[in-house]
């Protein structure tokens, strides 16, 4: 019997708890997870609530059951960038995910600099701001304004460390005046601060699965970042996703898959090959006027980017895994299928609203619409817990419903019918995935690709 170590916490690991429970293999789970997420504790063998998901925390659980587990994957960046998989192969227990020195996202000055030594034309001009490069605040606020007026204030401010997303401001988004860009500044530094060129285009997430040799691309996803309908609002960790039938977007061309592609090809030389790199290399890119930019590199697949390509990988994931350790990735398979997955969410998520009482959530009804839809409907909760039978949600993004079909469109009304069907006092973004949106996506693609 295979067993498996499953880190994580939300709807991205359900969806590969989900892959697992499809293998032939019927692999046993061991999940340790930050809360008693439903999904995971119905389908583990065992399961362990690790609150920070510390590696410590993970690394007794893993000690416990180590006789029992062939390998460990890791969903959530912070434990792999506290080095979970240097401690847990410590008990010779392999690990998919990269080694501490090669998980990316510590540090986005890190991955500007590497994308300039490999790959320049991917990378938009960018200015680091570090405070031990000068002498006083005043003199990092000169530096900054000489920098905004050569940027003419288009640009975006990005923290150094990982914020999920959240601590990034944009001009023109969320802010528009320099006083609003010098605040957002100082309300990150003296921590360092990027802060680069905005790029206007279209974004779409590509991620890939290695072994530390071969590097293989599943197809691209386009993520809601944004909290409201029709992109307002804050950034969030994703409200919703959607993936086309085969492996570009209505809005990319084939050429922007292998600019993509071949930049994730380039990185990934620079960085190795190094079995230190086996897991997922993810890859956030703008489409712009003068091609592909690299937006941010992550060493784990993105949430909600996995749930619309798990459901539909092909082949038996438990092998996938295997051939990752074994240095042995080739093709991977999916479905010609589209997904679209969408979150329902707490009234104070994205800053809606103040206050978040009633938190009873009732996933009944939308568990039963699997006998309408069979495996074309997932529901993953995410920050969520099961207590004494009943569930109740917690404080960032509640539950996911996947709806996969053979166009967007109809992928798009499984997935609604899944989130309205969930009972709570929650919100989703109405317009993930609209043909509304997706034209003007397209649209937006066509203006910029005249214009260069
Ligand atoms: N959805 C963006 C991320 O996972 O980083």
């Amino acid at each position: 019997m295979v067993g498996v170590l499953l880190i994580g916490y939300g709807a991205r690991e359900c969806s590969i708890a989900d892959a697992f429970s499809r293998s032939p293999q019927k692999p046993d789970l061991y999940i340790a997870d930050r809360q008693k997420n439903p999904f995971n504790v119905a389908i583990a063998k065992e399961h362990a609530v690790i609150p920070n998901l510390d590696v410590g925390g993970i690394v007794e659980f893993a000690k416990k059951h180590k006789d029992q587990i062939d390998f460990g994957i890791v969903g959530p960046e912070n434990p792999i960038i506290n080095g979970v998989r240097d401690e847990v192969e410590k008990l010779g227990v392999p690990m998919i995910c990269p080694t501490r020195e090669f998980a990316l996202e510590g540090s986005k000055a890190r991955q500007r600099l590497l994308l300039e030594e490999c790959c320049p034309e991917a990378n938009p001009r960018f200015k680091i701001f570090d405070s031990k490069d000068y002498a006083s605040t005043e003199e990092a606020k000169k530096e900054l304004v000489l920098w905004l007026e050569e940027l003419d204030n288009k640009v975006a401010v990005k923290p150094d460390k990982p914020a999920l997303g959240k601590g990034v401001g944009v001009w023109g988004d969320h802010f528009n005046t320099r006083e609003q860009i010098i605040e957002h500044f100082f309300s990150i530094y003296p921590s360092p601060v990027i802060v680069e060129e905005k790029i206007d285009g279209e974004e779409f997430s590509l991620q890939f699965f290695t072994d530390g040799f071969n590097l293989v691309p599943a197809p691209a996803v386009r993520d809601y970042k944004r909290a409201f309908d029709n992109d307002a609002g804050p950034n969030t960790g994703g409200m919703g996703s959607y993936k086309d039938a085969g492996n570009i977007l209505p809005f990319m061309t084939n050429k922007d898959l292998d600019d993509a592609t071949a930049t994730g090809k380039r990185i990934f030389k620079k960085l190795g090959p190094s079995d230190g790199l086996r897991g997922i290399m993810y890859l956030a890119f703008t489409c712009a006027e003068d091609g592909l930019k690299v937006f941010e590199i992550n060493s784990r697949l993105g949430m909600p980017e996995a749930q619309c390509i798990m459901p539909v990988l092909k082949d038996d994931f438990v092998e996938v895994c295997f051939d990752m350790i074994n240095g042995n990735v080739k093709n991977m398979h999916f479905d010609k299928k589209a997904t679209v997955a969408t979150y329902k969410v707490p009234p104070t998520y994205g800053g809606k609203e103040r206050v978040f009482e009633n938190r009873a959530v009732d996933l009944t009804k939308a568990l039963e619409l699997k006998s309408k839809y069979g495996d074309d409907i997932r529901i993953y909760p995410c920050s969520m817990e099961v207590t004494n039978g009943k569930t109740r949600a917690m404080n960032s993004r509640t539950v996911c419903a996947v709806g996969i079909a053979d166009s967007i469109q109809a992928a798009r009304e499984i997935s609604l019918d899944g989130i309205n069907a969930v009972k709570g006092d929650l919100w989703n973004r109405t317009d993930i995935a609209s043909a509304g949106h997706i034209k003007k996506s397209i649209e937006n693609m066509k203006r910029l690709r005249r214009m260069c």
